[in-house]
């Protein structure tokens, strides 16, 4: 049995779905307490705070319940997030598109941080939900490719400016959960012909940059692609 993280107590953000709900599940199987934080419900066995992650009365406030649920907080995962708009040409995106994706993208990880950080043990560890789309784009989603790229850069700033916590973000390619098979349909997923990740190797991502076993990874930004992005334009 894996007890990595017994008595750990561990925030999740999106913990009602998709990589968030795995997070939750893997911290849960790993001996810690967890609470996740969703404006979305989850299933009945989790336990959950109400809260939109964009808004900072209810994020605070929600967060001062999850930390008297737990009893104090050793771990915090943001991976609340959304889309926004996909195959969508730049001169169709909209300044409230972008504004819509930057609140929770980056302002919710932003917020997140900021409210959660006064609660943190020393040592703790903050881990957001980036994306391979800080580094690689496909055409039509410019304001989440902003947004991701900005959660990369606020991972090296607080990683600089907390300085009780490790923070580091992973930034997966597709994976396989509500928010990817409403992006780009179930058949893209069933038979993709480029590899996609299970929500639990995911999981498995963020314990690791969560846990005793990345002590000196600080600032990181884990990019879990295959190595799609390491190949070179030479035909070879
Ligand atoms: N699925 C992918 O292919 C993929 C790839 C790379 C990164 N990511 C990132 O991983 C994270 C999780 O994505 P997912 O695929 O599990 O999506 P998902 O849609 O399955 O889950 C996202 C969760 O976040 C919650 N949420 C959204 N906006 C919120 C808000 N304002 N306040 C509170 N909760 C909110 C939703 O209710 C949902 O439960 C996101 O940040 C996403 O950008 C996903």
């Amino acid at each position: 049995m894996d007890s990595s993280f017994t008595d750990r107590k561990v925030l999740v953000t999106g913990g009602a779905s998709g990589i968030g709900l795995a997070c939750a599940r893997a911290f849960r199987a790993a001996g810690a307490q967890v609470v996740a934080l969703d404006r979305a419900s989850g299933p009945s066995d989790l336990d959950t705070v109400h809260a939109d992650v964009a808004y900072e009365a209810s994020l605070s406030g929600a967060v001062t319940t999850a930390v008297e649920r737990l009893g104090g907080l050793d771990v915090v995962v943001g991976c609340a997030g959304i889309s926004g708009p996909v195959g969508t040409p730049l001169v169709d995106t909209s300044a409230a598109d972008l504004a819509a994706v930057l609140a929770v993208n980056v302002t919710g990880q932003l917020l997140l941080a900021k409210h959660t950080y006064p609660h943190l043990s020393t040592g703790g560890a903050i881990v957001f939900l980036a994306s391979d789309s800080a580094f690689v784009a496909t055409p039509g989603m410019a304001p989440y490719c902003a947004s991701k790229g900005a959660v990369v850069a606020l991972t090296r700033a607080l990683a600089v400016e907390l300085n009780r916590v490790r923070v580091n973000c992973v930034c997966p390619s597709v994976v396989d959960t509500p928010m990817a098979r409403s992006d780009l349909g179930d058949a893209a997923i069933d038979q993709a012909d480029f590899p996609v990740q299970t929500a639990d190797d995911v999981a498995r991502q963020v314990l690791f940059l969560a846990g005793p076993h990345s002590r000196p990874v600080n600032g990181h930004a884990l990019l879990s692609d295959f190595g799609y992005s390491a190949r070179s334009g030479f035909p070879a």
